[in-house]
């Protein structure tokens, strides 16, 4: 449950909405191929990636990869491979699922990860935004909402590990 000291930026409805519609775009955007492969970022990406992806009304397949991130924020080179994704991309439309873009570091990373393995195309797409701290030549494809720079939870996103599981973002007051 929600402490005293946090409240709800992003509600479930408001949430289902902008994903439904993200759903609507992504489908009318990939009407020509035919299929497009998510590829979640683990572990934020997991409860966005189960509802974006039963919107899709286009073939997809679904894999996963996981990166570590915040060790050093301020340095590009500071995202880590943790494990790497099973299907190979090669000739795939490839879509990256993430939940959320902060300095743009890790979608920098992602970008060239999959762009250096020849897929037919790269997109990407995140939950949230927070352009206060994205730096500069980030480029995002799809995105549901821009949010101010707190620091965020719920709906997979996690705060110290825990409150992954809210149906809702939440975030400390200020
Ligand atoms: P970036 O590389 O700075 O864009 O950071 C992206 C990653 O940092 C996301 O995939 C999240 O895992 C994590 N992150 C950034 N901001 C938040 C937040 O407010 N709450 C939870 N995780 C966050
Ligand atoms: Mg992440």
């Amino acid at each position: 449950m929600i402490g005293k000291e946090q409240t709800v930026l992003l509600s479930e409805e408001a949430i289902r909405n902008r994903v439904k519609e993200l759903g609507r775009i992504i489908s009318a955007d990939y009407a020509g191929a035919d299929e497009v492969l998510l590829i979640g970022v683990l572990r934020g990406c997991f409860i966005f990636l189960a509802d974006l992806c039963r919107e899709l009304t286009v073939p997809s397949c679904v894999d996963f990869i996981a990166v570590s991130s915040y060790e050093d924020k301020t340095t590009p080179g500071c995202v880590k491979l943790i494990m790497d994704n099973r299907i190979d991309v090669t000739g795939k439309h490839v879509l990256i699922i993430d939940d959320i873009l902060d300095s743009g570091h890790t979608m920098l990373y992602l970008r060239k990860h999959f762009g250096a393995r020849d897929p037919a195309s790269l997109k990407t797409c995140v939950l949230l935004r927070k352009p206060e701290g994205l730096e500069e030549g980030v480029q995002i494809d799809y995105f549901g909402f821009d949010i101010p720079d707190l620091w965020v939870f719920g709906y997979g996103l996690d705060n110290i590990g825990r409150l992954r599981n809210l149906p809702y973002i939440g975030c400390v007051k200020t």
